[in-house]
Formats: C-alpha cells, structure tokens, sequence
C-alpha cells in the first residue's frame, strides 16, 4: 500500500518506523510454489458455540429497523453480571456500511460512561492507526467489542461474558456485512477465532470467522501505549488487512 504524506505523518506520529515495501516479484519470474509460500495461512477455524442471548431478527433488508432495535435489546439486557454494574451499555459506533470492522475486549472507564467504544487513550490510539489507512470511525469502519458492558476494574471479560454477548456480535456482524475484521487484541482475537495463542502467533495471517469474514489480528492499542516498540508491527498488520481488501475486490 502507497503511503501518502498525510499517512506518513501519521505512522510518525504513532511512532511507526516506515520501510519501503519491496515490489511484489512478478508472476514470470517467481515459481508458483515461492508465492504460495510467501502467503499468508488461510485457516479455517472451527464455529464458536451458538451464542446464549435469543436476538430477535428483525430482517436485514430494513437496517433501519435493525439497528434501533438491536440497541434496544442491547440496553435491556440483564444476561450476565455485568448488567449490574455498567453505567451504560456500548454497542459500537461507526460506518454501518463499512467494510472493516474493528472489534476490541470490552469497555472501560470512559467508554462505561459515554456509552461510546474506544474513546479513552487507547481509542485515541486505534483513531490514529486507522487515519494511517485512510478510514475513521465515521468513514469505512465500524467498531465494536467482544462486550458490550464494562467488566469492573477493566478485568478481561469472563468466558461466560463473552458467550452471553455472542448474539448481539453475530448480529452486528450480519448487519454490517465487514469485508474484514481486524481483532484487536487478545480477547477479540480468542473469542472469534476460538483459540489460545498469544497475539504475536496469531498476527501475520488471515483467519476466517464462520468460514466467511476474514480475520486479521493486531495488538490492542492499550497494550501498544504500554509497549510502544511493538507499534511498527501493527502498520504490518493494517498493511495486511488492506491487502485481503484488494485481494477479495479482485
Ligand atoms: N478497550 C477496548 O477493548 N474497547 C474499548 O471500547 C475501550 C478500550
């Protein structure tokens, strides 16, 4: 992916070191066995249990009623502990047409507050690495989480969590349609592609959630302002995620 001076500034600003991509080898002069080496695993990953919470269809054809009523059922959900402690319930924002979707843990402090996901620091963060791919959380991505309450003391949600939201997951999914997800995070990326590995493992492929949205992982930004150095993988990542775009545009 070119990167525009706009872009350029800010993968500075993140403190992502830029190198120069290296032209693809054209297809006269590379084996075919080198380019299927060279690309990344495509792995079919087994469905997630059938999620608890009974989200009513209303039919996609009319999003319009889909939405409203799918945060509806979203606030006056009482499905797991987490009911009792939230502020507000938050279940996503952004381009409902979008063809990334972002899905991070679950929300914290100010989320919990405002009702609105990733607008602490580290949304701040995940703001400036999607401007570094030309999208915002107005334009071309919609964002959400594996949970759509704050669990106390920003904990990682628990197993049981994170199955009693699986509905209202499933249904922004199938109402937005994302060419892409992009799993921020451990949690996103245990929860949606049903395994343990640590993120450095799991990033650098592209996985299939239900056999039919590819899935790239990245680290969490929360993680990425603890840990800056880590930084310049996640420009890989998003490098990635834009080429599965183009590769499926054909
Ligand atoms: N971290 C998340 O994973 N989600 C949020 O909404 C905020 C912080």
């Amino acid at each position: 992916m070119p990167v525009s001076s706009r872009q350029a500034a800010y993968l500075d600003a993140l403190g992502v070191t830029r190198y120069a991509r290296r032209a693809a080898p054209s297809a006269a002069s590379t084996a075919p066995e080198v380019l299927a080496s060279q690309a990344p695993a495509v792995v079919a990953v087994p469905r997630p249990v059938a999620p608890v919470q009974d989200v009513t269809e209303t039919p996609a054809t009319d999003p319009a009623a889909a939405w409203p009523a799918l945060h509806a059922q979203i606030a006056a959900c009482t499905a797991c502990g987490l009911s009792r402690t939230r502020t507000h319930t938050v279940p996503g924002v952004g381009d409902r047409q979008a063809d990334w979707m972002v899905i991070g843990e679950a929300p914290g402090a100010e989320e919990d507050a405002r009702g609105e996901p990733f607008v602490g620091p580290a949304g701040k963060l995940l703001d400036a690495m999607l401007h570094a791919v030309g999208r915002s959380r107005r334009r071309g991505v919609y964002i959400t989480n594996i949970v759509k309450c704050r669990p106390p003391n920003n904990r990682d949600p628990a197993p049981q969590e994170a199955q009693a939201c699986a509905g209202f997951l499933q249904r922004q999914i199938a109402l937005v349609e994302p060419k892409l997800i992009l799993a921020v995070g451990k949690v996103a990326a245990h929860n949606l592609l049903g395994r343990d590995d640590p993120v450095g493992r799991l990033r650098g492929q592209v996985w299939q959630w239900q056999g039919r949205v590819p899935v790239v992982v990245t680290y969490h930004p929360a993680y990425l302002l603890r840990s800056p150095l880590e930084k310049r993988k996640v420009w890989d990542d998003l490098c990635l995620a834009q080429d599965v775009l183009e590769r499926s545009a054909g």
